[in-house]
């Protein structure tokens, strides 16, 4: 027996199934956009492990700072301050949208969310939370209750949190209205509209609170025009505008954070994945007004802020500044575009290929233009036999997120397309 196929069943054996993992592929180093097997075997790996490794695996800048980090001060706790700590924190607030200039570190995107939330009512004194379908927000109850990307995330758990409500996400290429996106006149909005009517409103709103950019519900940019009017709506409410960045922050979509497509600021952002290459960290940044009304002991955290990953989390910000990874993000993403869509004309069972630099979605469709999860798996099997490690989403599993570390060469990105034009080219 191979290394990994032990590891694979020794997990089983520890671990509840409620942990899902991917792949039965156990890996044990990474080097930019490369994973190593113990017996040799490598993958390309285009999920950047689940859309965190911005710099991709072990960058050496990231490396160094964490170990320097590491033998001076590991944990702070709260206790006491830190300026790794602080230095990330300006770090982080010099990069978010303007205005977006304080923040509150924790652990992981759910955590964030749960932060989000909290200060939103906290400051509001309402209690509604308005949140999208499709989404994804995490799996603690409060984050959860704001998900709805899959009733499977839900079952069981019911009650979550009361006074929340959904309303359709604007995922136009199959949209809940079947109308076409240049003339729909934003029919999401008008929905919006009648939930204010008929079953909350609106001054009884905390918060709106939607991915710009939706992830594991499809890979699905927001019409700008649509945030826009949102931006509008909550305005006039008095609501806060919550932007779930998690997985479209850090550069991804060859902006620092995808809200820069629409020009929309929120109020409060969600940041996570990205932020630290790899290590735990997460952070709620909003504007001052609203983070000096959240008083002390409001919210805490143990763990959140940890020197050495705050240490990373500064290394990443200067890596993207230094090697210029906005600006090759936004060249390689439209090349990829490109060449995915020429890809997709000829091979009708893709629908759709859409995005913004390297967060860009690729959705598999039958010939009645139903989803087709069947495909999108053979594709994604086909590749992971040969060296591409790609991931699914969408709530139907049927769209491939094509994620790349944002460090990835020319050539690993030839390489990833043959393999993944071949995987289609197999297709029956
Ligand atoms: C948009 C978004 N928000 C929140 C989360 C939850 O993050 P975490 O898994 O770190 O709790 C995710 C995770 O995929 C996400 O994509």
């Amino acid at each position: 027996m191979n290394d990994s196929c032990d590891v694979v069943q020794r997990a089983a054996k520890v671990f509840t199934p409620a942990l899902h993992l991917y792949y039965p592929i156990s890996v044990v180093r990474g080097e930019g956009v490369s994973v190593y097997a113990a017996d040799g075997r490598s993958w390309l790996d285009f999920s950047s492990g689940l859309a965190v490794l911005a710099v991709g695996h072990n960058h050496p800048r990231v490396v160094a700072a964490a170990q320097k980090q590491l033998e001076n001060l590991i944990h702070t706790g709260g206790v006491y301050f830190n300026e790794t700590t602080v230095a990330a924190a300006e770090k982080l607030v010099s990069i978010t949208p303007p205005g977006l200039d304080r923040l509150f570190f924790s652990n992981s995107g759910a955590e964030a969310v749960e932060g989000a939330l909290k200060v939103a009512r906290y400051v509001t004194g309402r209690q509604g939370i308005l949140s999208f379908t499709r989404a994804f927000h995490g799996r603690t109850l409060g984050a959860l209750s704001v998900t709805t990307s899959s009733s499977a995330y839900r079952k069981r758990y019911h009650p979550l949190l009361p006074s929340v409500y959904q309303t359709p996400y604007p995922y136009c290429f199959r949209c809940p209205f079947r109308q076409e996106p240049d003339s729909c006149g934003l029919c999401c909005l008008q929905d919006l509209k009648e939930t204010l009517k008929h079953r909350i409103p609106g001054d009884e709103i905390a918060a709106i609170i939607i991915e710009p950019f939706l992830g594991e519900g499809g890979y699905f940019p927001a019409p700008p025009a649509f945030l826009v009017a949102l931006r509008e709506l909550c305005d006039h409410y008095g609501i806060l505008l919550i932007f779930d960045e998690v997985q479209s922050g850090m550069g991804r979509t060859g902006r620092w954070f995808a809200s820069e497509i629409s020009a929309v600021v929120p109020d409060i952002m969600t940041v996570a994945k990205g932020i630290a290459s790899g290590f735990p960290l997460s952070a709620v940044v909003a504007r001052k007004e609203i983070m000096e009304q959240w008083p002390s002991g409001a919210h805490g955290t143990t763990f959140g802020g940890n020197p050495v990953s705050c240490a990373a989390c500064s290394a990443t910000i200067d890596v993207i500044r230094d090697e210029s990874l906005l600006e090759k993000t936004t060249l390689r993403g439209d090349m990829i575009l490109e060449r995915l869509q020429r890809l997709a004309k000829s091979h009708p069972v893709i629908g759709q290929v859409r995005g913004h630099g390297f967060m860009i979605g690729i959705e598999f469709v039958l010939p009645d233009h139903a989803p087709d999860p069947g495909s999108c798996e053979e594709v994604i099997s086909y590749c992971l036999k040969h060296g591409l490690i790609l991931i699914n989403c969408g709530i139907d599993r049927n769209v491939i997120r094509f994620i790349p570390p944002l460090t990835t060469t020319d050539r690993e990105l030839d390489n990833a397309l043959t393999i993944f034009e071949e995987g289609v080219q197999r297709l029956g």
